[in-house]
C-alpha cells in the first residue's frame, strides 16, 4: 500500500490584463496577465494512503488547522475535477492542510494561490504513485492546466514573474488551456516592481468570481471586453520587453476601471469601489502629477488597490503611502509585497 506526504507554498498573483468572462469550461473570453507575488501566498500539505475500496478518493480537509465548510466544500468539486485527469488519485485517501500567509480577511483573493498550491501536490503526488517522473516543464504545465480547472487566475499562479494565460498571437507557446510564463522578455526594470496592497475594506466580497464571470454572459459589453483585453495583451506584453512604464501603466489603469466598468454594468449591477478608493485614486494622480515619478494602480474583484512600481522609486513610494494613503486604508493595513519566483515544493 503506498503512503506518502507532500506540500507546496503557491503564491497569489495580480492580473493586469484582466481575466473576465469565460467561454466553454474554463477557458477566458481574453487572454490576460498577471505578477506573481512574494508574501502572499498559500501552503497546501497533502498526506496521502492507498486504500482498498477505490470508486472515489476520500478526504479530509483543514484550513489554519480548523473545519471550514466553505473551502472543503470548493476542494471537494475540486478534487472531483483533478480525478478525471489524474485518475490515479482515486485509490488514495488525502489529508489536506491548508493555510495562507495573509489574513483570510484582508480581502486579497485566495483562490489563484489555493487552488494552484492543491494542483502542485495533486500533480506531485501522481508523479509519486505512478513512479513516472515528468520533465519540469510538462509538469507545471499539467499543474497550470489543472490549477486552471479549478479556478482560472490559478493557472498563473503557477509559474514566477510575469505570466501570461491565453492565446495571443505575440507569444508562440500561448494557449487559453494553461498559462505560460513570459519573464525571460521582460525589460529588467519589470522584474524589480512591488505590489502595495493598500487594504481599504477587509470584507467577504458580496459577489462570489464564479457569479461575476456569469454575469458576463449577458453583459452587453462583453465582445468588447474580450476584444480590447486582446488587445492590451499584446501592448502590455510589448511594453513589458521594451521597459515602457507608462505604456504599462495606461493599460494597467484602463483594465482596472474597465473591470469595474463590467461589474456597474452586469445586471444585476454591482459596485465594488469604496470612497476611500476613489480617495486613493485622486491621490495617486495628484502624486503622479506633482513627482514625475512613473508609478501605476489596478484593482481586483474588489475595494483594495494594488499600487505598483519599480525599485528605484520604492524609498519615495513608502514614504508617500505612510503619509497620504494609510489613513484611507482599514485599520491602516496594506501589505507590502513585490514579484515573486513562483511556488515552492517545500515538502516531499
Ligand atoms: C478579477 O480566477 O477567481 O481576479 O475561474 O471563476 O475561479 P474563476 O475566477 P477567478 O477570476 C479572477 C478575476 C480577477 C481577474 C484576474 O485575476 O485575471
Amino acid at each position: 500500500m503506498k503512503s506518502g506526504i507532500t506540500a507546496w507554498r503557491s503564491p497569489s498573483n495580480i492580473a493586469l490584463v484582466k481575466y473576465w468572462g469565460k467561454k466553454g469550461f474554463q477557458l477566458p473570453g481574453n487572454p490576460s496577465v498577471s505578477m506573481t507575488l512574494t508574501h502572499s501566498y498559500t501552503e497546501t500539505t497533502i498526506e496521502y494512503s492507498q486504500k482498498a475500496d477505490s470508486e472515489k478518493p476520500s478526504f479530509n480537509f483543514l484550513f489554519h488547522g480548523e473545519k471550514n465548510i466553505t473551502f472543503e466544500r470548493r476542494t471537494g468539486i475540486f478534487l472531483e475535477i483533478a480525478l478525471k485527469e489524474l485518475p490515479a488519485l482515486k485509490h488514495f485517501h488525502l489529508d489536506i492542510e491548508s493555510s495562507n500567509s495573509f489574513p483570510h480577511s484582508a480581502g486579497i483573493a485566495s483562490s489563484a494561490s489555493s487552488i494552484s498550491s492543491l494542483a502542485l501536490c495533486l500533480c506531485q503526488i501522481n508523479q509519486q504513485v505512478s513512479g513516472i517522473i515528468e520533465d519540469e516543464e510538462i509538469f507545471y504545465r499539467k499543474a497550470s492546466r489543472l490549477a486552471r480547472m479549478g479556478s482560472g487566475s490559478a493557472s498563473r499562479s503557477v509559474y514566477g514573474g510575469w505570466v501570461l494565460w491565453g492565446e495571443t498571437p505575440v507569444i508562440s507557446n500561448s494557449s487559453n488551456d494553461y498559462a505560460f510564463p513570459i519573464s525571460d522578455y521582460a525589460n529588467k526594470v519589470f522584474n524589480t516592481y512591488y505590489d502595495a496592497i493598500l487594504i481599504v475594506n477587509s470584507g467577504v466580497k458580496q459577489v462570489t468570481s464564479s457569479e461575476g464571470h456569469k454575469l458576463m454572459e449577458s453583459n452587453p459589453f462583453r465582445e468588447i471586453k474580450f476584444l480590447s483585453g486582446s488587445q492590451n495583451v499584446i501592448e502590455l506584453i510589448d511594453a513589458i520587453k521594451n521597459g515602457n512604464e507608462k505604456v504599462f501603466r495606461n493599460i494597467a489603469e484602463y483594465e482596472a476601471m474597465s473591470l469595474h466598468a463590467m461589474f456597474l454594468t452586469s445586471n444585476p449591477y454591482f459596485v465594488l469601489l469604496k470612497p476611500e478608493t476613489l480617495q486613493i485614486i485622486d491621490r495617486l494622480n495628484k502624486f503622479r502629477n506633482e513627482s514625475g515619478l512613473e508609478f501605476c494602480f489596478t484593482l481586483d474583484a474588489g475595494p483594495n488597490i494594488h499600487l505598483l512600481y519599480s525599485e528605484s522609486i520604492r524609498e519615495r513610494m513608502i514614504a508617500f503611502i505612510r503619509s497620504d494613503l494609510i489613513f484611507f486604508c482599514e485599520k491602516g493595513m496594506w501589505i507590502d509585497d513585490r514579484i515573486g519566483k513562483g511556488p515552492e515544493l517545500i515538502q516531499n
